[in-house]
């Protein structure tokens, strides 16, 4: 019949001992098993093991490659990572030239997998696969990855992740993205036990000096934390650029009237006309109102949902204004202004800057990105098939994500980890804060254009995260859409995709809730969406996680948790007085560990749109990476230029730091 050559891919461990056995599958018969390490053919790195083949009978259309491994006696089971099989037949009649047909593998291979079936062909939809086999593969498939890989609920109400309870179970092809070493944890190590309140600023200095001078973001926060200006870049080009909304109606459990905030707004104008024009903004931590604060070295600390109004001025800059701590109007629940004794408004903007570190951390960094991405890998699994052109597109923005979640689950979030250890939200809070803002997130939020229309930040002239994510989105969405365009060739293929609508079906089932499509009518629906998860993963991620330390490293800029209840009159508090709130010396310095931590570059850093799976060397493909990746040059070459002008570069969201993935 011809041979068949093995490729082992070329890192250094993707060599087995394992003996491989092998069968061609044809339209018409199959070939017995036949063992392709014999001899003196090992499945070493790089190498290539060619067999001669002989059928019997005639096979017909080759059609799969079914690969099996069995470990060898006396040596170590070691996963196989293949990057694929060659198949060369001898053509028909005398003289008519061989034929080679690739089957692509390009993952590990266990011998606890089984059987494992290759295909040859392009990708395509379920219901425009020709060979009867090639579906009936497609169907077995996604059953033995239904068994494998399983939902559970993680919190109730929010989006569930995968049923595992041991990182190994997820296999080595889930389970993979490496680390460096943190590095600059040397000073900030020696306080495991100095469970007591820091006595004064110039502690907090000397921290700072050793572990954060090299951060030139955080040296420029430190200098400027207590500024107005400053507290409202935040909002717009901070690590949660995600809450700000304009306002044009104040809500209604904000008592400030025109003549309280005229000081603050000019003089010409008044607090309706400021309304009316746009030019007033609002950061509302409704979602905290209540929840349970952590008690944390034995000792209760507080939470407060505020309510805190911005101006825009004529010079451009976002100015707070006005700042009530809790929701509910009252005496006790005093309204802060900046024309307040200094502590006092210091300390509400404080307030607002702890809520907001728990928004951050929980809702805009893990809830959206994190869980969003698991989401969407675990349906991805369950119910494209490998041959589906959205699984293999989505796969590589969502695969680091189950091994890092879990990891999160099983320390950072969990009992004796760092949320019930040092921060605000312990784990009596993660549950309620979870589940309300899981069921806040509605389709539009987390869909750009839409978010940033609807928040009003779209115009704002130095809304730079608003700029740079409209443009990366857009990019995206136009690879997306070529790419779904290449495969469904117009809305009806959409309409008659089953393996999309029962994804759709699973995502809608054990994640969204609010406003999210129930069913996709045309390519549109489904480019945007995809687009949707794409950007959550990656951009989205990258902007809250790339600046979590630069604004968190000077302390007071970012308290993590409260040990003292929201002040209830005005005036009580001393410049002393401050320290008392600010968590304990070990708590922040275990936070300031946690978040270096995650600051560490992933070794196999993928940039956006940058792909490793062989797959996307196809020809087709490969022409919409070029032009994806063209743009994004373009961007990036964009952001660097603007960057180039400004004080303060904003450069998280800039195409080359962005990574592909969630994978830390
Ligand atoms: C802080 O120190 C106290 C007392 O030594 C200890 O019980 C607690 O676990 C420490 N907290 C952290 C976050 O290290
Ligand atoms: C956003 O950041 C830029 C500098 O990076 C700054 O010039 C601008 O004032 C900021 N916007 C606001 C409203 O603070
Ligand atoms: C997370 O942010 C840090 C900077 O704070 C950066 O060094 C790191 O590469 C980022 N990681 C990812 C995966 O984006
Ligand atoms: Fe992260």
């Amino acid at each position: 019949l011809g041979g068949m050559t093995v490729h082992t891919s070329p890192g250094p461990t993707c060599g087995t001992f394992s003996h491989l056995w092998l069968r061609l599958i044809g339209s018409q018969g199959e070939t017995p098993p036949i063992c392709v390490t014999k001899d003196n053919n090992h499945l070493l790195p790089g190498s290539t093991c060619s067999v001669q083949v002989q059928a019997r009978s005639s096979l017909g259309r080759l059609i799969l490659v079914r690969l099996r491994l069995e470990a060898q006696t006396g040596f170590p089971n070691l996963d196989w990572h293949c990057s694929g099989v060659e198949v060369c037949r001898l053509g028909k009649g005398q003289g008519s030239d061989p034929e080679t047909q690739v089957f692509l593998c390009d993952r590990w291979l266990q011998v606890t997998d089984g059987d494992m079936d290759l295909r040859s062909g392009k990708l395509c939809l379920l219901e425009e696969e020709t060979e009867e086999k090639l579906k009936e593969q497609r169907l077995r498939q996604l059953q033995h990855l239904q068994q494998l890989i399983r939902w559970r609920i993680f919190v109730d109400g929010a989006p569930q992740c995968v049923d595992v309870n041991s990182l190994s179970e997820l296999g080595p092809n889930l389970c993979y993205t490496q680390k460096s070493a943190a590095t600059n944890l040397y000073y900030l190590n020696g306080f495991a036990t100095r469970a007591e309140s820091w006595r004064s600023f110039s502690e907090l200095e000397t921290i700072f000096t050793y572990s954060g001078q090299q951060n030139s973001v955080a040296t420029f926060v430190k200098a400027h934390w207590m500024e107005d200006w400053y507290f409202g870049y935040q909002c717009l080009n901070g690590s949660n650029p995600l809450l700000l909304r304009q306002t044009r109606l104040l809500p209604p459990n904000l008592p400030v009237t025109s003549d309280m905030l005229r000081p603050f707004l000019p003089e010409d104008s008044s607090l309706e006309n400021e309304l009316q024009k746009g030019n007033i903004y609002l950061l509302d931590y409704e979602v905290l109102d209540g929840v349970p604060a952590n008690v944390i070295n034995e000792k209760q600390t507080y939470l407060s949902a505020p309510l805190c109004l911005l101006h825009l001025n004529r010079q451009g800059q976002l100015l707070p204004i006005a700042i009530q701590l809790q929701q509910k109007p009252g005496p006790q629940n005093p309204v802060f202004l900046p024309s307040d004794p200094g502590c006092d408004w210091l300390l509400a903007k404080m307030w607002v800057h702890n809520a907001d570190f728990q928004c951050h951390q929980l809702i805009s960094h893990y809830l959206r990105t994190h869980m969003m991405a698991e989401l969407c890998c675990v349906a991805t699994l369950r119910q494209l098939s490998e041959a589906h052109p959205l699984h293999q597109l989505l796969m590589p923005h969502v695969k680091t994500s189950l091994k890092i979640n879990f990891g999160a689950r099983a320390s950072l979030l969990a009992s004796k980890g760092l949320f019930d250890q040092a921060v605000g939200s312990g784990l009596m809070t993660l549950p309620v804060l979870m589940s309300r803002a899981s069921a806040k997130m509605s389709y539009r939020t987390l869909c750009v254009p839409d978010d940033l229309t609807d928040r009003g930040v779209d115009k704002l002239p130095q809304s730079y995260y608003a700029q740079d994510a409209r443009r990366i989105w857009d990019a995206v969405y136009r690879f997306v859409t070529s790419w779904v365009d290449l495969y469904y060739r117009g809305d009806d293929a959409v309409q008659h995709d089953s393996e999309l609508h029962h994804w759709l079906t699973d995502l809608n089932t054990h994640g969204f809730t609010n406003g999210f499509p129930q069913c996709f009518h045309t390519r549109a629906e489904v480019s945007k969406f995809v687009t949707m998860l794409i950007y959550s993963c990656s951009a989205l991620h990258a902007a809250v996680n790339f600046s979590q330390l630069d604004f968190a490293f000077w302390v007071p800029n970012c308290p993590v948790a409260m040990l003292r209840p929201p002040p209830q009159v005005k005036g009580a508090v001393t410049e002393d007085d401050i320290m008392s709130f600010l968590p304990d010396v070990n708590t922040t310095c275990r936070v300031l560990m946690a978040l270096n931590g995650l600051s560490q570059p992933a070794i196999n850093f993928i940039p956006l749109c940058h792909y490793k799976e062989a797959i996307f060397r196809d020809d087709a493909h490969r022409r919409l990476l070029e032009e994806v990746q063209a743009q994004l040059k373009a961007i990036s070459d964009a952001i660097a230029e603007r960057n180039s002008q400004l004080e303060l570069p904003y450069p998280y969201l800039s195409p080359e730091r962005i990574e592909n993935s969630v994978a830390i």
